[in-house]
């Protein structure tokens, strides 16, 4: 008789729906290979009235996420609710209870990781967690198995589809933005706020949640530097592409010399020979470079029904082990090999600078300037043709500085009167 492993869903929308029917689809196979059959005894819903597009036995749905809790078939609790609250709360009394977390709630986990897996490892009782990061790659899995034997020199990566899609389509197809939205979120792409998609959240979250992977601690949200799509303009896309860049939402997680750790999300200029560059639509990636390993580099979908399921299936197939095998390891190891974060501030880098300015001689040596009393070179201008008496874009590309002195000159620079509107400051991303 094979064993049963019984498993409460605590939501059904896109991802606990892509979990009950790919559990079914790949019954068979799957019980080949695990060696147990993965059963689906409840599943938690909001509001159990609603029609979907999945249509479930009526015995399976409960209103309340308690009664997962509750029930002793249940034995491993997959919460796929997102939010922060409640979810903190069912997964903290699962554990409590002994039974086996499965999460791909990254938000959560980059707001209470430490209080989750502290609980974790008092109550030996594991929390996995592969589809909170890049949606079907296995990188948490890569990053804490795989690459067990390496210190991480630095971890890069495009970590949210959703911005990813709008970048692309924008750039593609000339979509506006607002659309482009609209089509990742009915492709089940976007969160159900998509303001941390576009505000760089989501990727502020996943690369929490690598940092605490590659660098053994938790570093607080509130230190990180974390800057979205929002204003990037077909123009600056334009630019970019015809300085030979292509612009990508990107997750900085580096070791820096001086042992503290760099972690954050910036709209970044990539030069067309990085392979990130062209990462295109849903899809993710991330460069892993360790010492022992070298460089490694993951790509797959980032978000999305199926491939995010993949993720959460395969956490199954190891709760269903663990439910048997006594284990060292809750989900997170703290080591603290950097447990200093560096402020962004003194992140060195060269930059994108995008100004309005008037259409006058003089406007540029003033500009530059400004950057010159701050020791900050410009390695290249573009200035764009304007009808007359029109505002000129200014576009400068600025060698290496670090970020508060470019941004203190720039303070100066929106001080002069030649100079209007908001301007637009990324960073630039090196050939590989
Ligand atoms: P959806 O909004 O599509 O689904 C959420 C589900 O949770 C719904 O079924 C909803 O019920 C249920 N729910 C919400 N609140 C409660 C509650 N208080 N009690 C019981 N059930 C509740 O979200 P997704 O499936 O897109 O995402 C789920 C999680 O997975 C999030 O944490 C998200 O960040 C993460 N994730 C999503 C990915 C994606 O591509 N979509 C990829 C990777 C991770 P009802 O159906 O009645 O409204
Ligand atoms: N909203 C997320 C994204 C889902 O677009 O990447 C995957 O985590």
């Amino acid at each position: 008789m094979i064993r049963e492993i019984g498993i409460g869903l605590a939501g059904f929308g896109t991802v606990g729906a892509g979990v009950f029917l790919n559990l079914e689809k790949n019954r068979a196979l799957l019980r080949e290979r695990i060696g147990r059959d993965l059963i689906v005894r409840k599943i938690a819903v909001k509001d159990p009235s609603k029609k979907r597009p999945v249509s479930l036995p009526p015995a399976l749905l409960a209103a309340n996420w308690r009664e997962l809790l509750d029930d002793p078939a249940v034995q491993v609790v997959v919460e796929l609710m997102g939010g922060i609250e409640e979810p903190r709360e069912l997964i903290l009394e699962a554990i409590r209870r002994g039974k086996i977390v499965v999460t791909g709630n990254k938000a959560l986990l980059a707001e209470h990781g430490a209080e989750i897996f502290q609980l974790a490892t008092e109550k030996r009782v594991p929390v996995f967690y592969e589809a909170a990061v890049a949606g079907g790659i296995p990188i948490i899995k890569a990053v804490r198995e795989a690459f067990v034997a390496n210190h991480f020199l630095r971890v890069r990566g495009i970590i949210n589809g959703t911005s990813n899609y709008i970048l692309t389509r924008m750039a593609e197809s000339g979509l506006d933005f607002a659309s482009a939205l609209a089509e990742a979120q009915a492709a089940g792409y976007a969160e159900a706020d998509p303001t941390l998609d576009v505000n760089g959240w989501d990727a502020g979250h996943k690369a929490i949640i690598l940092a605490s992977l590659a660098y053994g601690f938790w570093v607080p949200s509130k230190d990180v530097l974390v800057e979205g799509i929002e204003s990037i303009t077909p123009g600056d896309i334009r630019f970019a592409a015809q300085l030979g860049y292509t612009i990508k939402l990107l997750g900085f997680i580096d070791a820096c010399l001086d042992g503290s750790v760099e972690v954050s999300v910036q709209p970044s200029l990539v030069p067309d020979e990085n392979i990130l560059a062209s990462v295109r639509g849903v899809f993710n990636a991330i460069a892993v470079r360790g010492d022992v390993v070298g460089d490694a580099l993951f790509y797959g979908r980032g978000a999305g029904q199926d491939p995010t399921a993949s993720s959460v299936i395969s956490d199954l197939a190891d709760a269903a082990v663990a439910l048997e095998a006594p284990r060292d390891s809750f989900g997170f190891i703290p080591h603290a090999l950097y447990g200093k974060l560096r402020p962004a501030d003194e992140v060195v880098s060269p930059f994108y600078l995008r100004l309005g300015v008037d259409d006058k001689p003089g406007v540029l040596a003033r500009i530059a300037g400004v950057l010159g009393e701050a020791g900050i070179g410009i390695s290249s201008v573009i200035q764009p043709e304007t009808n007359e008496g029109e505002l000129a874009a200014l576009v400068l590309m600025i060698h290496d500085a670090p970020r508060g002195r470019v941004l203190s000159a720039l303070q100066k620079i929106r001080a002069l009167d030649c100079v209007h509107g908001d301007p637009a400051l990324y960073r630039v991303e090196a050939a590989a």
